[in-house]
């Protein structure tokens, strides 16, 4: 078991007896119920569970595309669940970038302008340009930074996308089944390249899947079952000690 409480480190994240109910109708349905857990910083954390257990959701939560019902969701040490609408966006901005399963890329927009995007929306302090050119040379797109989203492959697509979701250098990354869409070995070049991206830059990776090939990489692995936490455990690559 490791709950990552061990050392005095500022969580990158941490989700505090997190609920999310929806009314439908006169039922009340409990999506997300009592989600404890906090992970320090350079993990790479896995969220399993069956179809309809509540992974979306949860990642939803945390990164602001959903609001929780009860609880608190604090992104390096900050309490967002509680913040106004106008002060959360650029927090989010810099905190978490996010990565789904369909890519999700601006169809009209090339590679270098899509991971423009999140710079120009975040008022970046240095050239969008550059900045895209250098995150698409990490992901090794050098060669396709002016290709739009349907002139590459889906591998290419996603690593686009994930060159956008860390452009403003998030702590945490958050990614929704980012190898659904791909085929196994374009699946492995993906999860590579997280991996390699931890190593490098010191990202934090929490990501929803099915494909028991992720836990491969996990140093963490939670598992949800109807809306509930049910295990939080040590992945294969947990750092010893
Ligand atoms: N807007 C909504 N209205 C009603 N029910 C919803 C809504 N959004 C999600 N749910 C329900 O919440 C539960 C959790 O859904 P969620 O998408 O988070 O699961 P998941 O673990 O991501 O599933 P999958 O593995 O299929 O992606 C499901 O039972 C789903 O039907
Ligand atoms: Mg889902």
């Amino acid at each position: 078991m490791s709950n990552g409480s061990s050392s005095g480190e500022v969580p990158v994240l941490e989700v505090r007896h997190l609920g999310r109910t929806l009314a439908l109708g006169e039922e009340r349905i409990e999506i997300l119920r009592d989600i404890t857990f906090r992970i320090p910083p350079g993990e790479f954390v896995t969220l399993m569970g069956p179809s309809g257990s509540g992974k979306s959701t949860l990642l939803g939560c945390i990164t602001g595309l959903d609001t929780p019902s009860s609880g608190q969701v604090f992104l390096n040490g900050t309490d967002v669940s509680s913040m106004r609408e106008s002060k959360l966006a650029g927090i989010r901005n810099r905190t978490v970038g996010m990565v789904f399963q369909a890519f999700n890329l601006i169809p009209t927009l090339t590679a270098r302008e899509n991971v423009e995007v999140p710079l120009y929306a975040g008022a970046w302090k240095g050239s969008p340009s550059a900045r895209a050119e250098e995150l698409l040379g990490l992901v090794g797109l050098s060669h396709r930074m002016e290709h739009r989203p349907s002139q590459l492959s889906g591998g290419e697509q996603q690593r686009v996308a994930i060159a956008r979701a860390l452009a403003t250098q998030p702590p945490l990354l958050v990614a929704d089944e980012p190898t659904g869409n791909l085929a196994a070995a374009q699946g492995k070049e993906v999860l590579d390249l997280l991996w390699q991206l931890k190593q490098t830059l010191g990202t934090t990776f929490v990501i929803a899947t099915h494909d028991a090939s992720v836990t491969h990489y996990a140093t963490r692995m939670l598992q949800l079952a109807d809306g509930e936490l049910v295990d939080d455990a040590a992945g294969p690559r947990a750092a010893p000690g």
